[in-house]
């Protein structure tokens, strides 16, 4: 697939996978995507399994580890936080923010979402800054409102530099691990959206560069149409990602 931007697809295994199953799960995937050279392939697994999986794909030139989350401060009296500095001991390189269930859960706000990234930055990891409406959000005819504010909000005070270094994830709330996938012209046009917002908040030439991860309910059968729209940069996969067949055959049939 010819597209403008380099696919980059990352697997969100949230608290899933023990250290021997996060193992034989990436071990597997390295097997699998060895000759995939076309897209960024990222794992998250959960912190316990960075240092295992990191070992693990040491020699793999394809695939790229990622955290699920980070602390907004560098270092201190934060009980039970991670900062940027213990990822990157492991050489994470990318880090979710702000998904979905970490805004509903943990009560994350655009504003921390916000100095999170840029905490992210100052240590030299890339971003992937979650946003997307709930079903009652778009039924009430809110979508662009709600993405606008989270866009606006949780990529605040980044450079231009920083945001060509950041990855955006839409996943529409509704779509996420319910088997609901949004149709191939609700993403596309959600993405378009987004991208409009950036070239507002930026530039034009900015926003053409940064990647627009699309995820909910991502599955072998509905990545290909998924990723041929053509803001649609790569996915960010939760419940297929956590096995390896399902996630090496959405990354072989996006490109
Ligand atoms: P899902 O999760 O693929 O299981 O819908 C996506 C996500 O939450 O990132």
């Amino acid at each position: 697939m010819n597209k403008e931007r380099r696919l980059i697809i990352a697997g969100n295994w949230k608290m899933n996978k023990t250290v021997a199953e996060a193992l034989s799960l990436v071990e597997d995937l390295t097997r699998a995507v060895a000759s995939v050279k076309e897209v960024d392939i990222v794992v998250c697994p959960p912190f316990t399994a960075l240092e295992s999986v990191s070992r693990a794909i040491l020699e793999s030139k394809n695939i790229k580890l990622g955290a699920q989350n980070m602390s907004e401060n560098h270092f201190g009296a934060f009980t039970g936080e991670i900062c940027a500095g213990m990822l990157k001991e492991f050489s994470v390189r990318y880090v979710i923010l702000g998904h979905s269930e970490r805004r509903q859960f943990q009560k994350e706000s655009d504003a921390l979402i916000a100095r999170k990234a840029a905490a992210a930055h100052a240590a030299s990891l890339k971003p992937i800054v979650c946003v997307g409406e709930t079903l009652a959000e778009r039924e009430g005819g809110q979508m662009e409102q709600v993405l606008e504010t989270q866009v606006r909000g949780s990529l605040a005070g980044l450079t231009k530099e920083q945001m060509v270094e950041t990855v955006i994830a839409y996943e529409p709330v509704w779509a996420i691990g319910t088997g609901k996938t949004a149709t191939t012209q609700q993403a596309q046009d959600a993405h378009a959206f987004i991208r409009a917002q950036l070239a507002k908040m930026f530039d034009e030439a900015t926003a053409r560069k940064v990647r627009i991860q699309y995820g909910g309910s991502v599955k072998p059968n509905n990545a290909q149409e998924l990723m041929s729209q053509p803001d649609v940069d790569g996915a960010l996969v939760g419940g297929a990602a956590l096995e390896s067949r399902s996630f090496a055959d959405i990354i072989k049939n996006s490109v």
